[in-house]
Protein backbone atom coordinates (compact mmCIF):
# COMPACT_ATOMS: atom_id res chain seq x y z
CA UNK A 1 0.00 0.00 0.00
CA UNK A 2 1.35 3.49 -0.73
CA UNK A 3 2.57 5.49 2.14
CA UNK A 4 2.73 8.88 3.17
CA UNK A 5 6.72 8.68 1.87
CA UNK A 6 5.61 7.59 -1.15
CA UNK A 7 3.08 10.79 -1.58
CA UNK A 8 6.17 12.77 -0.46
CA UNK A 9 3.81 14.43 2.14
CA UNK A 10 6.38 15.10 5.26
CA UNK A 11 8.55 13.68 7.80
CA UNK A 12 5.09 12.01 9.68
CA UNK A 13 3.71 8.68 8.75
CA UNK A 14 0.50 10.08 10.00
CA UNK A 15 -1.73 12.86 9.81
CA UNK A 16 -2.02 15.39 13.13
CA UNK A 17 -5.58 16.38 14.04
CA UNK A 18 -8.88 15.40 15.45
CA UNK A 19 -10.26 12.26 13.83
CA UNK A 20 -13.29 10.12 13.87
CA UNK A 21 -12.77 7.04 16.28
CA UNK A 22 -16.24 5.98 16.86
CA UNK A 23 -19.92 6.97 16.88
CA UNK A 24 -21.26 7.98 20.08
CA UNK A 25 -23.70 5.34 20.71
CA UNK A 26 -21.37 2.53 20.08
CA UNK A 27 -19.92 3.38 23.93
CA UNK A 28 -23.20 2.90 25.15
CA UNK A 29 -22.39 -0.78 25.08
CA UNK A 30 -19.13 -0.57 27.12
CA UNK A 31 -15.77 -0.14 26.37
CA UNK A 32 -14.48 -0.81 22.73
CA UNK A 33 -10.53 -1.98 21.30
CA UNK A 34 -10.19 -0.16 18.48
CA UNK A 35 -6.95 0.69 16.16
CA UNK A 36 -6.18 3.38 14.61
CA UNK A 37 -2.48 5.46 13.41
CA UNK A 38 -0.73 1.85 13.40
CA UNK A 39 -1.72 1.94 17.26
CA UNK A 40 -3.95 -0.34 19.45
CA UNK A 41 -5.79 1.83 21.45
CA UNK A 42 -8.28 1.09 24.40
CA UNK A 43 -11.88 3.64 24.35
CA UNK A 44 -14.34 4.03 26.89
CA UNK A 45 -16.59 6.15 28.12
CA UNK A 46 -16.73 6.95 31.89
CA UNK A 47 -19.18 7.20 34.70
CA UNK A 48 -19.56 11.25 34.20
CA UNK A 49 -20.11 10.64 30.38
CA UNK A 50 -16.58 11.63 29.42
CA UNK A 51 -15.06 9.88 26.25
CA UNK A 52 -11.41 8.31 27.00
CA UNK A 53 -8.91 7.14 24.67
CA UNK A 54 -5.63 5.23 25.80
CA UNK A 55 -2.73 3.67 24.45
CA UNK A 56 -4.15 -0.11 24.49
CA UNK A 57 -2.04 -2.01 26.78
CA UNK A 58 -1.03 -2.01 30.58
CA UNK A 59 2.58 -1.20 31.64
CA UNK A 60 1.90 -4.11 34.42
CA UNK A 61 2.47 -7.23 31.85
CA UNK A 62 0.91 -5.82 28.52
CA UNK A 63 -2.31 -6.63 28.63
CA UNK A 64 -5.45 -4.92 26.26
CA UNK A 65 -7.45 -2.59 28.53
CA UNK A 66 -10.65 -2.93 26.20
CA UNK A 67 -10.06 -6.24 24.21
CA UNK A 68 -11.34 -8.87 27.36
CA UNK A 69 -14.80 -9.53 27.21
CA UNK A 70 -14.92 -12.77 29.53
CA UNK A 71 -12.79 -11.70 32.79
CA UNK A 72 -14.52 -11.21 35.40
CA UNK A 73 -14.55 -7.70 36.24
CA UNK A 74 -15.76 -7.31 32.81
CA UNK A 75 -18.38 -9.20 33.16
CA UNK A 76 -19.50 -7.90 36.35
CA UNK A 77 -19.64 -4.30 35.07
CA UNK A 78 -16.63 -3.28 37.85
CA UNK A 79 -14.02 -2.58 34.88
CA UNK A 80 -15.03 1.60 34.76
CA UNK A 81 -14.90 3.19 38.30
CA UNK A 82 -15.75 7.43 37.75
CA UNK A 83 -13.41 7.89 34.50
CA UNK A 84 -11.23 5.21 35.06
CA UNK A 85 -10.54 2.17 34.06
CA UNK A 86 -9.15 -1.19 35.62
CA UNK A 87 -7.26 -3.58 33.75
CA UNK A 88 -8.71 -7.13 33.24
CA UNK A 89 -6.04 -9.17 34.37
CA UNK A 90 -4.65 -7.84 38.07
CA UNK A 91 -7.22 -4.75 38.29
CA UNK A 92 -4.53 -2.27 38.21
CA UNK A 93 -6.65 1.16 37.80
CA UNK A 94 -5.91 3.90 35.11
CA UNK A 95 -7.46 7.50 35.29
CA UNK A 96 -8.07 8.81 32.24
CA UNK A 97 -4.92 11.27 31.88
CA UNK A 98 -3.44 7.59 31.73
CA UNK A 99 -1.42 7.24 34.64
CA UNK A 100 -2.29 4.38 37.28
CA UNK A 101 -3.87 5.93 40.42
CA UNK A 102 -4.65 2.27 42.10
CA UNK A 103 -3.32 -1.51 42.11
CA UNK A 104 -5.49 -3.28 44.38
CA UNK A 105 -2.81 -5.50 46.16
CA UNK A 106 -0.25 -2.49 46.72
CA UNK A 107 0.09 -0.10 48.85
CA UNK A 108 3.31 1.94 47.96
CA UNK A 109 2.59 4.85 45.16
CA UNK A 110 1.77 3.79 42.03
CA UNK A 111 4.79 3.47 39.64
CA UNK A 112 5.07 6.47 37.04
CA UNK A 113 6.39 4.62 34.49
CA UNK A 114 3.20 2.52 34.60
CA UNK A 115 1.59 5.58 32.94
CA UNK A 116 0.05 5.21 29.32
CA UNK A 117 -0.78 7.79 26.81
CA UNK A 118 -4.25 9.23 26.72
CA UNK A 119 -5.41 11.22 24.20
CA UNK A 120 -7.69 14.91 23.70
CA UNK A 121 -11.15 13.15 23.27
CA UNK A 122 -14.42 14.79 22.47
CA UNK A 123 -18.09 13.94 21.23
CA UNK A 124 -19.35 16.08 17.97
CA UNK A 125 -22.15 15.06 15.40
CA UNK A 126 -22.88 11.86 16.85
CA UNK A 127 -19.25 10.79 17.01
CA UNK A 128 -16.19 10.30 19.15
CA UNK A 129 -13.28 12.41 17.86
CA UNK A 130 -9.95 11.90 18.81
CA UNK A 131 -7.26 14.20 18.88
CA UNK A 132 -3.84 12.71 16.90
CA UNK A 133 -0.24 14.43 16.91
CA UNK A 134 2.49 11.61 16.62
CA UNK A 135 4.63 14.30 18.99
CA UNK A 136 1.77 14.37 21.59
CA UNK A 137 1.25 17.91 21.03
CA UNK A 138 -1.99 19.85 21.96
CA UNK A 139 -4.95 20.41 19.85
CA UNK A 140 -4.38 23.50 17.56
CA UNK A 141 -7.77 24.15 16.16
CA UNK A 142 -11.28 22.43 17.40
CA UNK A 143 -13.37 19.41 16.68
CA UNK A 144 -15.99 20.11 13.94
CA UNK A 145 -19.80 20.79 14.89
CA UNK A 146 -22.62 21.96 13.65
CA UNK A 147 -25.83 23.70 15.44
CA UNK A 148 -27.99 21.91 13.09
CA UNK A 149 -27.29 18.69 14.72
CA UNK A 150 -28.70 19.16 17.61
CA UNK A 151 -31.40 21.27 16.20
CA UNK A 152 -34.99 19.17 16.52
CA UNK A 153 -36.09 20.38 13.55
CA UNK A 154 -33.22 18.34 11.88
CA UNK A 155 -33.34 14.73 11.24
CA UNK A 156 -30.03 13.11 12.06
CA UNK A 157 -28.93 9.88 10.22
CA UNK A 158 -27.20 7.13 11.78
CA UNK A 159 -23.68 6.70 10.66
CA UNK A 160 -23.00 4.37 7.84
CA UNK A 161 -19.87 2.35 9.41
CA UNK A 162 -17.67 1.67 5.44
CA UNK A 163 -14.87 -0.18 7.28
CA UNK A 164 -11.90 0.27 6.49
CA UNK A 165 -10.73 0.91 2.87
CA UNK A 166 -6.97 -0.05 1.45
CA UNK A 167 -6.27 3.17 0.06
CA UNK A 168 -4.04 6.07 1.90
CA UNK A 169 -6.21 8.93 3.22
CA UNK A 170 -4.52 10.97 0.35
CA UNK A 171 -6.84 9.70 -2.51
CA UNK A 172 -10.15 10.38 -0.35
CA UNK A 173 -9.04 13.98 -0.03
CA UNK A 174 -8.37 14.84 -3.96
CA UNK A 175 -12.10 14.50 -3.96
CA UNK A 176 -11.86 18.62 -2.73
CA UNK A 177 -10.08 19.58 -6.11
CA UNK A 178 -11.60 16.89 -8.18
CA UNK A 179 -14.12 18.95 -10.31
CA UNK A 180 -13.88 16.89 -13.33
CA UNK A 181 -15.45 13.78 -11.74
CA UNK A 182 -18.68 14.80 -10.67
CA UNK A 183 -20.16 14.59 -13.95
CA UNK A 184 -18.42 11.27 -14.94
CA UNK A 185 -19.03 9.57 -11.41
CA UNK A 186 -22.09 11.18 -9.54
CA UNK A 187 -24.11 12.45 -12.59
CA UNK A 188 -23.72 15.98 -11.79
CA UNK A 189 -21.04 18.13 -13.51
CA UNK A 190 -19.89 21.28 -12.36
CA UNK A 191 -21.40 24.22 -13.95
CA UNK A 192 -18.98 26.70 -11.40
CA UNK A 193 -16.30 25.59 -8.64
CA UNK A 194 -14.11 27.16 -6.67
CA UNK A 195 -11.56 26.53 -3.92
CA UNK A 196 -10.75 28.33 -0.84
CA UNK A 197 -8.34 27.34 1.74
CA UNK A 198 -8.09 29.01 4.97
CA UNK A 199 -5.54 27.37 7.41
CA UNK A 200 -6.92 23.84 8.89
CA UNK A 201 -10.07 24.25 6.56
CA UNK A 202 -10.13 23.30 2.96
CA UNK A 203 -12.93 24.56 1.39
CA UNK A 204 -15.10 23.60 -2.06
CA UNK A 205 -18.04 25.30 -3.33
CA UNK A 206 -19.70 24.37 -6.94
CA UNK A 207 -23.15 23.46 -8.46
CA UNK A 208 -24.43 22.17 -11.67
CA UNK A 209 -27.36 19.79 -13.10
CA UNK A 210 -28.41 16.90 -11.08
CA UNK A 211 -29.24 13.99 -13.47
CA UNK A 212 -30.68 11.94 -10.41
CA UNK A 213 -33.70 14.51 -9.08
CA UNK A 214 -33.52 16.63 -12.36
CA UNK A 215 -32.94 19.37 -10.49
CA UNK A 216 -29.87 22.38 -9.90
CA UNK A 217 -27.50 21.10 -6.95
CA UNK A 218 -25.89 24.01 -4.93
CA UNK A 219 -23.09 22.53 -2.49
CA UNK A 220 -20.57 23.87 -0.26
CA UNK A 221 -18.46 21.23 1.36
CA UNK A 222 -15.34 21.32 3.67
CA UNK A 223 -12.75 19.84 5.68
CA UNK A 224 -11.95 20.46 9.23
CA UNK A 225 -8.30 19.28 9.34
CA UNK A 226 -7.28 16.02 7.23
CA UNK A 227 -10.25 13.77 8.36
CA UNK A 228 -13.23 15.03 8.67
CA UNK A 229 -15.56 16.32 6.02
CA UNK A 230 -19.19 18.18 5.86
CA UNK A 231 -21.37 19.40 3.20
CA UNK A 232 -23.96 21.21 2.98
CA UNK A 233 -25.87 20.48 -0.13
CA UNK A 234 -29.34 22.39 -1.39
CA UNK A 235 -31.52 20.71 -3.92
CA UNK A 236 -35.40 21.55 -4.97
CA UNK A 237 -36.49 22.07 -1.23
CA UNK A 238 -34.22 20.34 0.36
CA UNK A 239 -31.33 21.19 2.78
CA UNK A 240 -28.69 18.49 4.35
CA UNK A 241 -25.39 18.31 5.94
CA UNK A 242 -23.56 15.91 4.73
CA UNK A 243 -20.51 13.91 7.02
CA UNK A 244 -17.94 11.82 5.94
CA UNK A 245 -14.93 11.09 8.02
CA UNK A 246 -11.61 9.05 7.15
CA UNK A 247 -8.87 8.11 9.62
CA UNK A 248 -5.82 6.46 9.03
CA UNK A 249 -5.68 2.61 10.75
CA UNK A 250 -2.20 1.63 9.03
CA UNK A 251 -0.25 3.67 6.84
CA UNK A 252 -2.05 3.72 3.28
CA UNK A 253 -5.55 2.46 4.94
CA UNK A 254 -8.69 4.81 6.20
CA UNK A 255 -11.60 3.80 8.15
CA UNK A 256 -14.72 5.51 6.92
CA UNK A 257 -18.01 7.04 7.87
CA UNK A 258 -20.75 8.69 6.48
CA UNK A 259 -24.00 10.57 7.90
CA UNK A 260 -25.89 13.13 8.26
CA UNK A 261 -28.42 15.56 8.66
CA UNK A 262 -31.43 16.81 6.84
CA UNK A 263 -33.58 19.91 7.30
CA UNK A 264 -37.20 18.97 8.63
CA UNK A 265 -40.40 21.14 7.38
CA UNK A 266 -41.45 22.00 10.97
CA UNK A 267 -39.75 23.32 14.61
CA UNK A 268 -39.76 19.41 15.61
CA UNK A 269 -39.43 17.31 12.29
CA UNK A 270 -42.23 14.77 11.67
CA UNK A 271 -42.76 11.00 11.05
CA UNK A 272 -43.28 12.69 7.42
CA UNK A 273 -39.48 14.47 7.74
CA UNK A 274 -38.08 11.14 9.14
CA UNK A 275 -39.21 9.57 5.50
CA UNK A 276 -37.64 12.01 3.52
CA UNK A 277 -34.64 12.05 5.72
CA UNK A 278 -34.20 8.48 5.19
CA UNK A 279 -34.34 9.08 1.21
CA UNK A 280 -31.90 11.94 1.27
CA UNK A 281 -29.60 9.72 3.50
CA UNK A 282 -30.14 6.49 0.43
CA UNK A 283 -29.37 9.08 -2.03
CA UNK A 284 -26.06 10.83 -0.25
CA UNK A 285 -24.79 6.93 0.09
CA UNK A 286 -25.39 6.26 -3.04
CA UNK A 287 -23.36 9.49 -4.50
CA UNK A 288 -20.60 8.85 -2.09
CA UNK A 289 -20.59 4.98 -3.02
CA UNK A 290 -19.26 5.65 -6.43
CA UNK A 291 -16.80 7.49 -5.01
CA UNK A 292 -15.66 4.58 -2.62
CA UNK A 293 -16.45 1.98 -5.78
CA UNK A 294 -13.64 4.03 -7.78
CA UNK A 295 -11.04 3.86 -4.31
CA UNK A 296 -11.29 0.70 -3.65
CA UNK A 297 -10.11 -0.79 -7.37
CA UNK A 298 -7.54 2.24 -8.22
CA UNK A 299 -4.27 2.01 -8.25
CA UNK A 300 -2.74 4.81 -6.19
CA UNK A 301 -1.98 7.99 -7.53
CA UNK A 302 1.21 9.00 -6.60
CA UNK A 303 1.81 12.02 -8.78
CA UNK A 304 -1.68 13.55 -10.75
CA UNK A 305 -1.33 14.46 -14.24
CA UNK A 306 -2.66 17.71 -13.68
CA UNK A 307 -4.24 18.96 -17.13
CA UNK A 308 -4.56 22.78 -16.71
CA UNK A 309 -8.39 22.76 -17.10
CA UNK A 310 -8.31 19.46 -14.18
CA UNK A 311 -8.79 21.35 -10.67
CA UNK A 312 -6.26 22.82 -8.41
CA UNK A 313 -4.59 18.72 -7.06
CA UNK A 314 -1.45 19.65 -6.27
CA UNK A 315 -2.40 23.08 -4.17
CA UNK A 316 -4.80 20.63 -2.41
CA UNK A 317 -2.03 18.01 -1.75
CA UNK A 318 0.01 20.56 -0.42
CA UNK A 319 -2.23 22.04 1.79
CA UNK A 320 -3.10 18.49 2.86
CA UNK A 321 0.61 17.69 3.81
CA UNK A 322 0.61 19.80 6.41
CA UNK A 323 -0.41 17.96 8.65
CA UNK A 324 2.66 15.82 8.11
CA UNK A 325 4.78 18.53 9.19
CA UNK A 326 6.19 20.37 11.92
CA UNK A 327 3.90 23.05 12.96
CA UNK A 328 6.28 25.80 12.14
CA UNK A 329 6.43 23.80 8.27
CA UNK A 330 2.40 24.00 8.16
CA UNK A 331 2.21 27.40 9.32
CA UNK A 332 4.53 28.27 5.97
CA UNK A 333 2.30 25.94 4.03
CA UNK A 334 -0.88 27.76 5.36
CA UNK A 335 0.72 31.01 4.21
CA UNK A 336 1.74 29.74 0.26
CA UNK A 337 -2.03 28.14 -0.47
CA UNK A 338 -4.51 29.97 1.66
CA UNK A 339 -6.91 31.64 -0.34
CA UNK A 340 -9.19 31.40 -3.55
CA UNK A 341 -8.32 28.99 -6.46
CA UNK A 342 -10.01 28.91 -9.33
CA UNK A 343 -10.27 26.11 -12.41
CA UNK A 344 -9.49 27.38 -15.86
CA UNK A 345 -13.01 27.48 -18.30
CA UNK A 346 -14.97 27.15 -14.42
CA UNK A 347 -17.23 30.38 -13.35
CA UNK A 348 -17.39 31.47 -10.04
CA UNK A 349 -19.77 31.05 -7.47
CA UNK A 350 -20.51 34.56 -7.26
CA UNK A 351 -21.35 34.13 -11.34
CA UNK A 352 -23.62 31.71 -10.43
CA UNK A 353 -26.16 32.78 -7.62
CA UNK A 354 -24.63 30.56 -4.70
CA UNK A 355 -25.74 31.73 -2.24
CA UNK A 356 -26.01 28.67 1.02
CA UNK A 357 -23.22 29.56 2.50
CA UNK A 358 -24.78 32.02 5.50
CA UNK A 359 -24.41 30.59 9.20
CA UNK A 360 -21.40 28.19 7.89
CA UNK A 361 -18.49 28.07 10.86
CA UNK A 362 -15.92 29.65 8.47
S1 LIG B 1 -1.42 -6.76 33.06
FE1 LIG B 1 -2.63 -5.09 33.61
S2 LIG B 1 -2.81 -5.22 35.73
FE2 LIG B 1 -1.47 -6.84 35.18
FE1 LIG C 1 -16.88 12.38 -5.33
Amino acid sequence: MATAADYKLGPNTFPRGWFVVAESKELDKGPKAVRFFGQDLALYRGESGKPVLLDAYCAHMGTHLTASTSAMIVKNGEQIEGDSIRCPYHGWRYNSAGDVDDIPYFDGPCPKSASIRSYPVVDSLGCVMAWFDPDGRHPDYDVPSLPEWDDPQWVPWGLDHLGELPIHSQEILDNMADVRHLGPTHGCPSQYFENEFKDHIYIQRQGGPMQLYETYLYTTTWYTGPGILLSKQVFADTVIYELIANTPVEEGSSQCWHGGVFRGSADVASDEDRAAAEVAHAGALEAFSADFNIWLNKRPALTVMQLKTDGPFRTGRKWYSQFYETPEKAARIQEEVNGFHYTLNMPKPAEMNHDIDEGLPF
